[in-house]
């Protein structure tokens, strides 16, 4: 049965999910260690989505001051953009205890019930990629959130007979990767719904100064502005990189951070000047040189480099989108005059 212990780390009650294994690969125990450790705790620590802090602020603050639990909160964004940051963060403030689980982990109706009825008033209750919950489990959690009803049925056949158990007022927080992958019913039950963008180069810098003064590494400005650069935009890489490059710094340098630094080592660990990694450019030679720049639907470019689907449009196309490299048309994905360039590939005659 579910239980929260209040002395386990409440990430890492489920194994990294497919959405975490995000980035670049498989994320390790020491990575998730790394997370823990340099995960804001505050809304004061937690650096740029200037408008989601802004906005949660008012809320909390306005929940707070009228002594209610928060209204149900979804985020959504692509992997290591700072949604289960964001859960705890909310928690913290709120001055509310943390539940975690996330949708895999919720095989029966009566893992849910056990959850829900495990709650106090004023908890908070979070389910990660909650897209992934199965329909009948989802079922039990409308009424949950709406009405803090919880229905029993007890019983089979004609003498089956179902029985309301109230639940304290609690917060669900949701976070997934699409929100296109949830359904409108549990949608419209969300009071509250942020996406997180990708990060500036200048907040990812932030975001690696302030974890190099965590861990105690020496590094200038120019450096963590190079790691800030090559980053992808997520908070969780730019951690990772720092992380390497001081590994870096300590064998092959006097430990400190500075630009030069920074480049050669990224340089060494092959991290190219977008912070793309070796599945952005797979999929990006495939749509340059395999399929000329022409458009490709995404299952046709997923068995090109043989990933899945979901994955390459969790993880992989938002960035490629953000950054110019590649387009969305209606006859598919095609790559832009940009991922040529940066390739370093003459791009057909009729591009
Ligand atoms: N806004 C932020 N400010 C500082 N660090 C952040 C921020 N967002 C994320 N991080 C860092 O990135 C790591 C990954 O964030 P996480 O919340 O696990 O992402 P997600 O749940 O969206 O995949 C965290 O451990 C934290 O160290
Ligand atoms: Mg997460």
């Amino acid at each position: 049965m579910w239980q929260a212990d209040p002395l386990r780390d409440p990430f890492e009650s489920h194994a990294p999910s497919e959405a975490k294994r995000a980035v670049t690969g498989e994320l390790t125990p020491d990575d998730l260690e790394v997370d823990r450790t340099l995960r804001p705790q505050l809304l004061s620590q937690y650096v740029g989505q200037e408008r989601v802090r802004e906005n949660l602020r008012v809320l909390i603050e306005a929940a707070r001051s009228r002594n209610e639990p928060l209204d149900h909160v979804l985020f959504s964004g692509p992997p290591g953009l700072g949604k289960t940051t964001l859960a705890a963060v909310l928690a913290n403030e709120m001055g509310a205890k943390l539940h975690t689980t996330s949708g895999p982990a919720i095989e029966r109706t009566g893992d849910l019930a056990a959850i829900l009825t495990n709650l106090e008033a004023g908890d908070v209750l979070f389910i990660d990629e909650i897209h992934r919950l199965n329909r009948s489990i989802e079922e039990v959690l409308y009424p949950a959130m709406e009405d803090f009803a919880l229905d029993i049925v007890i019983g089979k056949g004609p003498a089956a007979r179902s029985i309301r158990l109230d639940l304290p007022r609690f917060t669900l927080v949701g976070a997934t990767t699409r929100t296109a992958l949830l359904t409108g019913p549990l949608r419209d039950r969300f009071g509250i719904s942020f996406r997180l963008d990708y990060y500036t180069v200048d907040e990812l810098a932030a975001i690696v100064e302030r974890s190099a003064s965590i861990l105690d590494v020496q590094i200038d400005a120019q450096g963590a502005a190079e790691i800030a650069s090559r980053s992808r935009g997520t908070p969780r890489l730019a951690n990772r990189l720092l992380k390497r490059v001081r590994d870096y710094a300590q064998v092959r340098a006097d430990g400190e951070i500075t630009w030069e630094v920074a480049a050669e080592a990224l340089g060494f660990f092959e991290i190219d000047e977008l912070g793309l990694d070796w599945m952005d450019v797979r999929i990006l030679r495939a749509l340059t040189t395999t399929f000329r720049g022409r458009p490709v639907g995404l299952s046709t470019i997923a068995s090109a480099v043989g990933e899945d689907t979901s994955t390459i449009e969790d993880v992989y196309e938002p960035y490629l989108l953000q950054r110019g490299l590649i387009v969305r048309t209606p006859q598919g994905r095609k790559a832009t005059a940009a991922a040529f360039e940066h390739l370093g590939i003459t791009p057909p005659p009729d591009k």
